[in-house]
């Protein structure tokens, strides 16, 4: 079950502009290296130089001022460096560095296409370009850019450009550092990955394509792969996932990757919702409210490839990937309003809401990791509310964190790092009370049906975790059709994946 073919990315270096050979040279610039139509850093005064002047005449014709995303004609050059150059502004400096470099990435990209040109060569006096870590960011970007899902209506000329790869050489100043081109390549390929299964429509992408695709990934790294389907499931007595996947024609799977290094010191649990398509069941959306539900697998293909990049990554920390993988139907097999599932915690749940299906699968995911896993920590991703969308739309991801904020402090580090915005919500007492069951142990949706759904929804899984810390990311607006910088537009967007991998840093490190 191999993955779509894609674009694929080559990353070279080199440290000068002589015999560059490129057919589009991009310049990026600071707001700060110009000033009244003069260039002002030495950077890319030298530049300009090795550039036979073109980089002063567009800034003397007020052509460019490097303001954010702004791009200029291309021009060709006088000197045999490359056959076009394309000025591209970084703005000002601010506080979002890592996702502005991504987005600069995404941006060169889609001009560099634009143009049907694959060898791109990109220099710069910014930041975004003479910072490592912010350059790995940039060329994830590049990557993030260049994805395209292959789709079925794609013309000849389009396939074709597909077939050929695309390749972005930063020329670097030793001073700024070599980039760890290693780490970037498996980084973007799990970007990827995550993205072409979040793509992939629900006819396609089915509960076993998921794990099927993903064993294959994760016995090639030499990992431990446990799948299980429904007879499995049902001698382990995973009743909440097999009530929810009960309406479909395609065999739920749990899945687990465990990746175990020679030394760690810390083990992290990454646990995702699998939803291959979320119809609502029974309490069934309405139509438009179905729309992009084939991306309510996101958290699981966040938790899977994530998993798969830190163990190609080879950091020093042990790591489970796991994922609830179902499809939400309606079939005279389909599980209904105020059934109650025993779950495999013994804990049961009445269901309220055959449409809050995300929790009561990972009611079991959730309870298996905590008990029979036992790992240090617990972090969920999930597309698990609508009221996640109404509360932080479609710019970042909301976290819950259990018992204390200490866990959700650790994330918000890697987010500062992965330029992934996330933003911790509360987890009230009171509001148990409203998940309190009267048929079973707890209800699916909540007494005052609908108010702090986010919440609420945050209160029930924490039921499932016991005393292992515990972080709950509701990636509802994020998951796709993503407006925060640092992410293409309209598509599954990867969130998650860089937040999962620079924890896992953290984690080795502590
Ligand atoms: N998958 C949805 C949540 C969702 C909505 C994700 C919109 C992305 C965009 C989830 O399973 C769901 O339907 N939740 C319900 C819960 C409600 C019935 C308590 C919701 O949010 O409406
Ligand atoms: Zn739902
Ligand atoms: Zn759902």
């Amino acid at each position: 079950m191999t993955l779509p073919t894609i674009k694929s990315v080559r990353f070279h270096e080199t440290p000068s502009l002589a015999n560059l050979g490129s057919r589009l040279l991009v310049v990026v610039s600071d707001e700060s290296d110009i000033e009244q139509k003069q260039l002002k850093s030495p950077e890319l005064c030298s530049i300009d130089l090795e550039l036979g002047g073109i980089v002063k005449e567009l800034v003397d014709l007020g052509d460019f001022e490097g303001k954010w995303l702004q791009t200029t004609t291309t021009l060709g050059t006088r000197k045999n460096i490359a056959t076009r150059v394309l000025l591209v502004g970084a703005g000002k400096k601010n506080d979002q560095q890592p996702a502005r470099a991504r987005q600069l990435g995404i941006l060169v990209a889609e001009e560099s296409q634009k143009l049907k040109i694959n060898q791109v060569a990109l220099v710069g006096a910014s930041a975004l370009c003479t910072d490592a870590a912010l350059r790995e960011q940039l060329a994830i970007g590049f990557q993030a850019g260049i994805f395209k899902y292959p789709n079925t209506n794609l013309s000849d000329e389009a396939k074709a450009q597909l077939e050929t790869p695309a390749e972005l050489t930063f020329v670097n100043r030793p001073k700024h550092g070599t980039f760890d081109a290693k780490k970037v390549e498996i980084t973007a390929k799990a970007m990827d990955t995550c993205r072409l299964l979040q793509d992939g429509p629900a006819n396609v992408v089915t509960p076993k394509y998921v794990s099927e695709h993903i064993a294959e990934r994760a016995r090639a790294l030499g990992l431990h792969v446990q799948i299980w389907g429904a007879e499995k499931l049902r001698e382990v007595g995973f009743n909440a996932m097999l009530a929810v996947g009960g309406g479909s024609i395609h065999e739920p799977q749990f899945v687990v990757i465990e990746y175990k290094p020679q030394s760690y010191k810390k083990t992290l649990a990454l646990v995702g919702k699998g939803l291959t398509y979320d119809s609502g069941g029974y309490s069934m959306k309405p139509a438009t409210g179905q729309i992009g539900m084939k991306y309510d697998m996101s958290g699981a293909a966040v938790s899977l490839s994530a998993a798969l990049a830190i163990a190609e990554l080879g950091l020093p920390v042990r790591v489970f990937g796991i994922a609830g993988l179902c499809e939400n139907m309606v079939d005279a097999n389909a599980y209904r309003v105020n059934d109650i599932v025993k779950t495999y915690s013994g804990k049961t749940i009445e269901i309220l809401n055959t449409d809050a299906e995300g929790r009561v699968v990972l009611a079991d995911a959730l309870s298996y990791t905590a008990k029979d896993l036992k790992p240090d920590c617990i972090v969920e991703f999930s597309t698990l509310t609508g009221a996640m969308v109404v509360s932080l739309g479609h710019y970042g991801a909301g976290v819950f964190s259990f018992p204390d904020a200490t866990l959700g402090k650790t994330l918000e580090a890697a987010s500062e790092k992965s330029g992934e915005k996330i933003w911790l919500l509360p987890t009230w007492e009171e509001i148990n009370d409203d998940i309190k069951g009267k048929m079973a142990d707890i209800n699916n949706i909540g007494a005052t049906t609908g108010n702090a759904g986010s919440i609420v929804a945050a209160m029930f899984l924490k039921e499932f975790t016991g005393d292992v810390p515990y972080a709950h990311v509701d990636i509802a607006g994020v998951a796709a059709d993503n407006m925060a910088i640092g992410y293409t537009r309209k598509t599954g967007s990867g969130y998650g994946v860089q937040l999962s991998i620079e924890l896992a840093r953290n984690l080795a490190e502590a």
